[in-house]
């Protein structure tokens, strides 16, 4: 019988997803149908119900339910749970385990241009979930050095307290974040800021980037932002966030079919989404 997977959110319609799992569904032979589904927050119980009747073998679950999903399910992965978030589910004869693939895909991406970002000291910009879920992942990892600098410095504070993975960190305001840039090998900008339509504006003065630096904007729309741009011209190598929504779609599919995926052809499907 044919298998179903679904990614379900709202807004949800234009979720990359389903064409990526769908093309890698056919790729590997898999007899599989992975669906966009509309849930409104008054339907997660209901939705993630009807899915485990269904007997959907597994689900993507986007903004904004993310967190609240967790309520709903069997078990909860450790990192997930620390993260505070699950984006994956699979079930397992009824049986509904929550798994976050964003912060181990967004290290996974990373690790395409280093594979020993251990050595790394990281500055990571915004302390929103996303932040999060790259913090723990990255902390998880073993990068030993995570400074973090938000525009509302408690947050940064809190997410530093509540992270259970060993690792040097201090938050930074504004001042001495911009100051301090080039001390740093990795840099990774989680915010919104610079995403269409409000393209023009930095989350933070790129004046400081050190050419030695890798330095990650998870924002795909535009393909660079303005704060890319700026750190390409210094000299330093530049990843957006298409790698780490490839590699979190590569993650949930490897938990569904024990199957690490093409990760390039995902790369080209969703490029070719984008119109890019
Ligand atoms: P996500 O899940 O995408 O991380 P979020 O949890 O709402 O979204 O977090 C958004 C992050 O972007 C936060 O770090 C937020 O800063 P605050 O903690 O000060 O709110 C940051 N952010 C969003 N818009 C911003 C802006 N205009 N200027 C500075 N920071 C901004």
């Amino acid at each position: 019988m044919k298998k179903l997977f679904g990614v379900i959110g709202d807004p949800i319609s234009h979720s990359m997803s389903p064409a990526m799992h769908n093309d890698l569904f056919g790729f590997y032979g898999i007899d599989a149908a992975y669906l966009p589904f509309h849930v409104s927050k008054e339907n997660l119980e209901a939705a993630v119900k009807g899915l485990k009747a269904l007997e959907a073998s597994g689900f993507n679950v986007t903004i904004p339910h993310k967190t609240d999903i967790m309520a709903y399910l069997d078990k909860i992965d450790p990192l997930a749970e620390a993260i505070g978030a699950v984006n994956t589910v699979k079930n397992e004869n009824g049986f509904l385990t929550g798994y976050n693939t964003d912060g181990p895909g967004f290290v996974k991406g990373l690790e395409t241009i280093d594979a020993d970002l251990g050595s790394r000291s990281a500055l990571i910009i915004g302390a929103g979930g996303a932040s999060r879920a790259i913090f723990f992942s990255m902390a998880q990892a073993g990068i030993s050095r995570i400074d973090l600098y938000n525009r509302t410095y408690d947050k940064a504070e809190e997410l530093i307290r509540s992270c259970p993975f060993n690792v040097e960190s201090k938050v930074l305001n504004r001042e001495t974040a911009e100051k301090t840039l080039n001390e740093y090998q990795l840099v990774i900008q989680t915010t919104s800021i610079g995403m269409v339509p409000d393209t023009g504006s930095l989350p933070l003065s790129p004046e400081n980037i050190s050419q030695d630096a890798i330095v990650s904007d998870i924002i795909y729309n535009p393909l660079q932002t303005t704060f890319l741009k700026a750190a390409s011209k210094r000299g330093a190598a530049i990843q957006n966030g298409i790698e780490m929504f490839v590699f979190q779609g590569a993650l949930a599919f490897e938990k569904w079919t024990g199957i690490f995926p093409d990760t390039e052809r995902m790369k080209t499907n969703v490029l070719r989404n984008l119109g890019g």
